[in-house]
């Protein structure tokens, strides 16, 4: 299971690099957008840098066709680091630019998918990761818990190295599903994060053990 952290503000992945098992980063144009007119190509080195040689930076490609694809991403390799995995759209252009890109053994996350069908020709392109948008899906009356169940069952079948990214997450109940259902990786907000672990009951179980505690060992002592 991987876990990433669908933002690009450093002070966020600053403090959760020490928090959580972070797989890795996940960006996209309106990700970014919100930091501001940021100097990209080193605001995305230092994101690198903070998450570390074993974990996975996701960067997106803009445009519409597969030279401009194909174009974002050897900028975006050349000006981050090579071994980036590349977000491409799965369109029609984005599956042409993913084929070249593929033969060349650049790392690819077909993204902006919301049906079973995109999946299959991100899988059958070799994407390393297919990138469903869960929470916008939902917002569609679109399956989502099925569609992550049914991709994952093809992954399985195929003995594919391809995985599932799910993203476009809006609470944890959704993560939950999308893990629960077989996704090998989410990507989430750190809203969503920071929410999974406020649930009421958390704080009140920690103080009453620490109050039990110094109740025999006095106020403000601890085990050592
Ligand atoms: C991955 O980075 C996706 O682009 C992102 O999770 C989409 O999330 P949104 O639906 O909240 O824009």
């Amino acid at each position: 299971m991987e876990l990433y952290l669908d933002t690009a503000n450093i002070e966020t992945i600053k403090h959760y690099v020490d928090v959580i098992a972070l797989a890795g980063v996940t960006s996209n144009p309106t990700i970014v957008k919100k930091e501001g007119k940021i100097d990209f190509f080193n605001h995305m080195k230092q994101i690198k840098d903070i998450i570390g040689p074993q974990a996975k930076l996701h960067v997106q490609a803009v445009g519409q066709t597969r030279e401009d694809f194909i174009q974002d991403a050897y900028s975006i390799l050349e000006g981050i680091a090579p071994d980036v995995f590349v977000k491409i759209p799965t369109t029609e252009e984005g599956l042409a630019a993913i084929k070249v890109l593929k033969q060349e053994k650049v790392n690819i996350t077909a993204t902006a998918v919301y049906t079973e069908f995109q999946a299959y020709l991100a899988l059958a392109a070799g994407a390393d990761y297919i990138a469903p948008y869960y929470n916008r899906m939902r917002n569609m009356n679109i399956d989502a818990p099925s569609f992550v169940r049914n991709i994952a069952d093809q992954i399985a079948r195929e003995k594919s190295n391809s995985k599932i990214l799910a993203a476009s997450f809006h609470n944890v109940e959704q993560v939950n599903a999308a893990l629960r259902n077989g996704a090998q990786a989410v990507t989430m907000g750190p809203d969503v994060l920071t929410s999974g672990l406020e649930m009421p009951a958390i704080a009140p179980a920690v103080t009453a053990f620490q109050t039990d505690w110094e109740s025999i060992y006095g106020v403000g002592s601890s085990i050592t």
